[in-house]
């Protein structure tokens, strides 16, 4: 490989800043698969991720021939298609096919792991204070039977494999924390945190939909337990489509709740009238699946894990992490306090900062001019805790970044 082509696949030699630079001509082409970008400034992936135009027409294409076909492209392409996509995920996540199901969204997974991990009255699950709530009502939900939600406060918005281990209590079972934190970015030690709860004999679930897409995640080398994230942000796919990891041998840790046709193996016989009820379940993720799945959803994102493959999870990160870094010079140039922690391992694409003055905004009139001015210059932010809070994925350049801040300086502090 000569040495430009290696830099350009992102060797970190163990820095956080890659030197891998895309060329204008690669971004202008990555830029010529998301429309909008043509009409807004985009900086909230951290909502919505952008659907690229090449996963919208493999979700056309798939409708088209379903339009013509019915059942025998059903039949064709279905399993092809949900175990292509299958493979992908598990290449993004190094991790075997197998041990990857498809959920309807983030929430969905983890409430397959509330219901079907075996908890006893007493048992205690370690959340944040300040995660989504997709981490923590499924647990407050089986608080009817005995099982105890306990919050860990955040320190200066961070949550540490320290804490984590000194809040550990001989009935804790189950650590749930989000890859990424939703508001201010945080990005755990999945590794680390790993080792606490399995050195205690626990477990750890990971909401990844706030980094999968843009921050590389090795699920077999930080030996999380369960993993769980929607494919509608950084992972460039629709909505009503997640997917969930299972660590193989966790598998048989989990009672056989959330069941049904789907959860059978492929060669169950259909003319045996006592098969489908023999609960011989498949001894994979794939057990989840309890019926037909989102075909169109998966259409999107067979062709938007292939585009991400295409330009290399390394490339992406350093990218995210350059425009980051450019995003918060030039915040805190204009005396805007960055929330978000920016250290090494724990930066992500996600920035929470406040207006100039260095204050979140006090009144909600404030907020409201803020957010109005953005509007009115085609600028897609979001507003949170008096702030301004924003996702840069690797299709942004610093020319958007410049021209929010054109609207910060026009709003003042
Ligand atoms: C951390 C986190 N978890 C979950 C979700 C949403 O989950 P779902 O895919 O279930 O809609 C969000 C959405 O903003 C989120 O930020």
């Amino acid at each position: 490989m000569d040495q430009a082509r290696a830099a350009r696949r992102g060797r970190l030699n163990g820095r956080e800043t890659a030197p891998s630079r895309f060329t204008a001509a690669e971004i202008a082409e990555i830029r010529s698969e998301f429309p909008a970008l043509a009409e807004l400034t985009y900086l909230s992936t951290n909502g919505l991720g952008l659907l690229p135009r090449r996963s919208a027409q493999a979700v056309a294409t798939r409708l088209d021939r379903l339009t013509n076909g019915g059942i025998a492209v059903a039949f064709a392409d279905d399993e092809e298609l949900a175990e292509e996509t299958r493979r992908r995920v598990a290449h993004l996540l190094s991790c075997h096919a197998d041990e990857i199901a498809f959920t309807r969204n983030t929430s969905e997974g983890i409430l397959w792991v509330a219901e079907s991990l075996p908890l006893a009255s007493g048992d205690e699950i370690l959340v944040a204070q300040g995660e989504f709530p997709s981490s923590v009502l499924p647990w407050l939900g089986r608080a009817q039977r005995g099982v105890v939600t306990r919050f860990l406060a955040q320190a200066q918005r961070r949550i540490t494999p320290a804490m984590v281990a000194a809040a550990w209590t001989p009935r804790t079972r189950l650590l749930a924390i989000s890859f990424v934190q939703y508001n201010s970015g945080f990005r755990a030690d999945l590794a680390a945190l790993a080792s606490v709860a399995h050195r205690h004999g626990g477990l750890l679930l990971v909401d990844a939909i706030q980094g999968l897409g843009a921050l590389r995640l090795d699920a077999a080398a930080t030996q999380v337990d369960f993993l769980t994230a929607g494919t509608q942000k950084w992972l460039l796919g629709l909505q009503g489509l997640g997917i969930f990891f299972c660590r193989r041998e966790r598998l048989a840790q989990l009672e056989a709740m959330h069941v049904g046709p789907g959860s059978l193996p492929q060669d169950t016989d259909p003319e045996d009238p006592l098969a489908p009820y023999d609960c011989n379940f498949v001894a994979a993720a794939r057990r989840f699946e309890e019926g037909s799945r989102n075909y169109l959803g998966l259409a999107a994102l067979s062709e938007s894990l292939r585009f991400i493959d295409e330009i290399g999870p390394a490339r992406i990160e350093a990218r995210i992490r350059e425009l980051t870094d450019y995003a918060v010079a030039a915040a805190e140039r204009r005396g805007c306090r960055v929330e978000s922690p920016r250290g090494a391992g724990e930066w992500s694409g996600i920035l929470l900062f406040t207006p100039p003055g260095g204050r979140p905004a006090k009144e909600p009139d404030d907020m409201r001019r803020l957010m109005e001015a953005m509007r009115q210059r085609q600028i897609a932010i979001n507003g949170r805790e008096g702030c301004l809070h924003m996702g840069i994925h690797f299709y942004n350049t610093t020319e958007e970044i410049d021209r929010l801040m054109q609207a910060v300086d026009a709003v003042g502090g």
